[in-house]
């Protein structure tokens, strides 16, 4: 083979990301954290930053807990996203399974808990 096909990088590249997946919760990857950054700042509906104070975030809102203070592990992240809880809508409807892990991934890493 000469060239490799397009469909071949991809399969590499989804075999890429399936490995590094795997260790996620461990270590999250670059990517996964940078993902996770996004949703929490500007992309999940509402913005977690909206309501939420964390530092690394440049978050300071104020109607839901300080995560620098409450240092949630990612169980507690997720459950709160999925669930909703008190005032906070459920994100289930419109986050994915995997965008969810990764807001929880980047909490956990921005809290250093
Ligand atoms: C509309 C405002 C609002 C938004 C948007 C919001 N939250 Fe919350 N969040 C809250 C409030 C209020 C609470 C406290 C609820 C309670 O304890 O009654 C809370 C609680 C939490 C908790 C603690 C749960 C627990 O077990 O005590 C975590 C973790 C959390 N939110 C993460 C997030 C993440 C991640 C996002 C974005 C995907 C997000 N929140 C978006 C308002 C919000």
């Amino acid at each position: 083979m000469k060239f490799v096909t397009t469909t071949q990088r991809l399969a590499a590249v989804l075999a890429l990301t399936g490995a590094c997946m795997g260790s996620a919760s461990a270590s999250p990857d670059a990517a996964t954290l940078e993902r996770g950054k996004e949703l929490f700042t500007s992309k999940a509906v509402p913005a977690c930053a909206i309501c939420h104070a964390l530092a690394d975030a440049g978050a300071a809102g104020a109607i839901g807990p300080d995560l620098d203070e409450l240092k949630p592990n990612a169980d507690r992240i997720k459950k709160a996203m999925k669930e909703g809880i008190g005032a906070m809508p459920s994100f289930a409807a419109t986050m994915s399974e995997e965008d969810m892990n990764a807001v929880a991934a980047y909490v956990v890493h921005a809290t250093g808990s």
